[in-house]
């Protein structure tokens, strides 16, 4: 069985080679807008945390200076060959967003998206992020969270009941409540198709 990280690693090391496959339609109707949003608002020494197989590349500036930290290898590569055929020079680093391999205060801006809701634990992720961006630095986030719709949540729920135990997916995870708590500033929000994808933007006080 191993633990929730090594068997989150191992479905992604699996579905790495189709990912973009698998994703493109949905990907391109309900979540590249939350990508641009974030791509605007991303600037200096950058961390994407859960990188995956680097769909938000595209939406970077060209002057933003890129990590991006993975659990999964060959998602890692996929992202590399997307960098390397844009010509973009990045840092790729094999690692657990519940236990970054970087000091504190390191990026201008953290950003993770639609990965939140498959991190085991994902409060640690979220301290994760916070403990590794600078003072007054920037956390860019998206995903999907429950919907402002209670037809649409209550649905969520059925869904998480079975997805939570058959491939760690959550669809009732909200990150920026738990930012707030964290004493996290929520400089701008937005919740877009029935409130299921939420992007924001905080910054470390
Ligand atoms: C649904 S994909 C999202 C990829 C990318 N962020 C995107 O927006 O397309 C989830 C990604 O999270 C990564 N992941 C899962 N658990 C992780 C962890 N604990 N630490 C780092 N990455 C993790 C997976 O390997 C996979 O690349």
């Amino acid at each position: 069985m191993g633990t929730a990280e090594e068997r989150q690693r191992d479905l992604w090391d699996r579905t790495a080679e189709r990912y973009d496959r698998l994703v493109g339609p949905l990907d391109r109707r309900f979540m590249a807008a939350s990508r641009r949003w974030i791509g605007e608002r991303a600037v200096g020494e950058v961390l994407e945390v859960a990188v995956g197989t680097g769909l938000n590349l595209p939406h970077f500036s060209l002057d933003v200076r890129l990590t991006g930290v993975d659990i999964s290898a060959p998602m890692l590569a996929a992202a590399r060959a997307k960098a390397d055929a844009a010509g973009m020079d990045a840092r790729w680093v094999e690692g657990d967003a519940e236990d970054l391999p970087f000091d504190d205060d390191s990026f201008d801006t953290v950003v993770s998206t639609f990965a939140m809701c498959g991190f085991p634990d994902y409060d640690k992720a979220l301290s994760e992020i916070v403990r590794v961006v600078r003072p007054n630095g920037r956390i860019l986030l998206a995903d999907h969270v429950p919907s402002t719709n209670p037809v649409l949540h209550l649905l969520q729920k059925g869904l998480e009941a079975v997805t939570s135990r058959a491939n760690g997916e959550y669809w009732t995870r909200r990150p920026l409540p738990r930012l707030e708590r964290m004493g996290v500033r929520i400089v701008d929000a937005g919740r877009l198709h029935f409130g299921i994808i939420e992007h924001l933007h905080a910054r470390k006080q």
